[in-house]
C-alpha cells in the first residue's frame, strides 16, 4: 500500500486507449498509477505524457508494483498477459476490463466457450487472485474528457470486498459503479458492449453507455 494509504493501482496495457484514460482519471484523484506496457520505454513514454506522478514500467514490473492490477488489453493477448504476471499477481485484486470482441464483427456479440473472459481470468489466476470485471461499457473517450465518464459502470466478482473496492474505484472516474453480481454475471456486461459498439454505429454517436435506473446511492453495493 502507498504511503497516502490509496492503493497502488497498476494498469497493463496503460498505454492504450482505456487504461490510460483510467490512468488520467485515478491519478487526478491522488492514486498512484503504474501503467504496464509490453515495452517499458513506451510506458515510460507514456507516463511522462499523463503526468500527475505516473509512473511507466513492463506489465510485469507495474504488477508487482500494484496493489490492485487493472488488464486494459485486447482480448487477443488477454491470456497471455495473465500468464505473464500471474505470479505478481497472487494475494491481489486484478480488474478485469478485457472484451472478447472477435474482429472484424466487432459489433455482434460472440461470448467465449467459457462464459466471459472474466471467467478465463479467474480460472487462469487461481484462487490466490480475486478477480473483479468492470468497465467493459464505458468509452475510453469519456475518461480522456476530463472529469467523470458519464455512465455507471457494472462491477462483478464472487468477492464481495474486492468488488466493494472497484466500486469505489469507479465512482472515481464515471459516474458511479453498481455492483451487478458474480463473476460468471460478468457475460452480461462483456455482451453489452458489441450491443453498445451497434448503437454508437446505428445512432453515429461516440459514447453509448448503460445507467441504471431505479436504484438509490445507499443500496448499490
Ligand atoms: N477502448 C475502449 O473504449 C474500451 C472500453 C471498454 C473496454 N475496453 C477493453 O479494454 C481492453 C483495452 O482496450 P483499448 O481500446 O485500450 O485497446 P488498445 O488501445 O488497442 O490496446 C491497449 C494496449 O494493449 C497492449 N497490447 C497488448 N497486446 C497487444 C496486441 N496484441 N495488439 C495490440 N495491443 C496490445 C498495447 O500496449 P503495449 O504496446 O504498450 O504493450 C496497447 O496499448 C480491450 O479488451 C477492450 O475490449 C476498451
Amino acid at each position: 500500500m502507498a504511503e497516502s494509504s490509496k492503493p497502488v493501482i497498476g494498469i497493463l496495457g496503460g498505454t492504450g486507449d482505456l487504461g490510460s484514460g483510467l490512468a488520467k482519471g485515478w491519478s487526478a484523484a491522488g492514486y498512484p498509477v503504474v501503467i504496464g506496457s509490453r515495452s517499458r520505454e513506451k510506458a515510460e513514454a507514456k507516463a511522462a505524457e499523463l503526468g500527475r506522478g505516473v509512473r511507466g514500467e513492463d506489465n510485469a514490473g507495474a504488477a508487482r508494483r500494484a496493489d490492485i492490477i487493472v488488464l486494459a488489453v485486447p482480448f487477443g493477448s488477454h491470456n497471455a498477459t495473465i500468464e505473464e504476471i500471474k505470479a505478481e499477481a497472487q494475494g491481489k485484486i486484478v480488474v478485469d476490463a478485457a472484451v472478447p470482441l472477435v474482429p472484424p464483427k466487432v459489433s455482434l456479440v460472440q461470448l467465449p466457450e467459457q462464459g466471459s473472459a472474466a471467467q478465463i481470468a479467474q480460472q487462469l489466476l487461481g484462487e490466490g487472485v480475486r478477480v473483479v470485471s468492470a468497465f467493459h461499457n464505458v468509452g475510453a473517450s469519456k475518461l480522456h474528457q476530463g472529469g467523470k465518464a458519464d455512465c455507471d459502470v457494472l462491477v462483478f466478482s464472487d468477492d464481495k470486498e474486492a468488488r466493494d473496492q472497484v466500486i469505489a474505484l469507479a465512482d472515481v472516474v464515471a459516474t458511479r459503479g453498481v455492483g451487478g453480481g458474480s463473476l460468471a454475471n460478468s457475460a452480461a456486461a462483456e455482451a453489452m458492449t458489441s450491443v453498445l459498439i451497434w448503437i454508437n454505429r446505428q445512432y453515429k454517436v461516440p459514447g453509448a453507455g448503460v445507467r441504471i435506473t431505479g436504484l438509490d446511492a445507499a443500496a448499490r453495493a
